[in-house]
């Protein structure tokens, strides 16, 4: 179905979102998609699969499918949904999502994925829109423009021109100092390589305006939490797919 993922900089690590985080996205997309009908949902750069799990439950109906670049990450979700369920309904896979490809989906969500994706955010705003059938809905939680992030790219730029891994540990030692208490110790290494890892993009005007031309509409916006320093701010933009339903 996809040809063979380049999983650079995401390879062999796992990468699961906080609870309340995920919580948060299920609550979003539930309030936009709807519950009572079958539908085909991607969650694109679904980590260990913590969204999808969660949404098997709030959406009884859907089948939904989770793809992320990490075989790591696949495999930790596949041994979950052996345990759950909904099993029968979920499907996991590694691949890139730039070379991605299956029927257009009822839905696509990527929560903390969008601004890491390379390439031109138009060819990216065309293949989702491509992806999506019309009248479907597009639910992406991703880094926004503002003065903060774009400080942290900055930083990030950096960075990833000297790492080493002395640098790795001191990134590390210095999560634990300030999140130790509230982000267990695996979370904290996870999130070590997206210190080196710039965003693509951000959401804001000119990304909206890509969007809008490939024929995705915006419906909703959400504020989301941050959930540590080290994170870029993201927002929870909804859009739908132009076109008779
Ligand atoms: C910040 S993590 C978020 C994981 C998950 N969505 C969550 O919230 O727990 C970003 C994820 O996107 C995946 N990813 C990045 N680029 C991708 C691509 N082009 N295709 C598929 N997955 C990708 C990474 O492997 C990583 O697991």
């Amino acid at each position: 179905m996809s040809e063979a993922p380049r999983a650079g900089a995401f390879e062999g690590v796992t990468c699961t979102a906080p609870a309340e985080r995920t919580d948060r996205m299920r609550d979003i997309i539930v309030a936009h998609v709807p519950g009572d009908r079958p539908l085909r949902l991607l969650d694109l750069g679904c980590g260990t699969g913590s969204l999808v799990f969660r949404l098997a439950d709030a959406l009884p109906h859907a089948s939904l499918v989770g793809i992320d670049l990490s075989r790591a990450n696949v495999d930790a979700a596949r041994r979950e949904q052996a345990r759950h369920a909904s099993s029968a309904r979920l499907a996991f896979e590694v691949a890139d999502y730039l070379h991605y490809a299956a029927p257009p989906f009822d839905a696509i969500v990527a929560d903390g994925v969008l601004h890491l994706v390379p390439g031109e955010t138009r060819a990216l705003a065309r293949k989702l829109a491509a992806d999506l059938r019309p009248g479907g809905v597009l639910v992406c939680s991703m880094a926004h423009e503002c003065a903060y992030n774009a400080a942290f790219a900055i930083v990030r730029r950096a960075l990833r021109r000297v790492r080493t891994p002395w640098l790795d540990r001191a990134i590390l030692q210095a999560g634990r100092v300030l999140h130790g208490r509230e982000m267990r110790d695996e979370g904290l290494r996870e999130r070590v390589g997206y210190m080196y890892l710039p965003p693509t993009r951000l959401m804001g005007r000119r990304l909206l305006s890509e969007f809008e031309a490939a024929g995705l509409s915006l419906a909703a916006e959400y504020p989301m939490k941050s959930t540590s320093l080290s994170q870029l701010r993201h927002r929870v933009t909804v859009f739908t797919r132009i076109g008779a339903a």
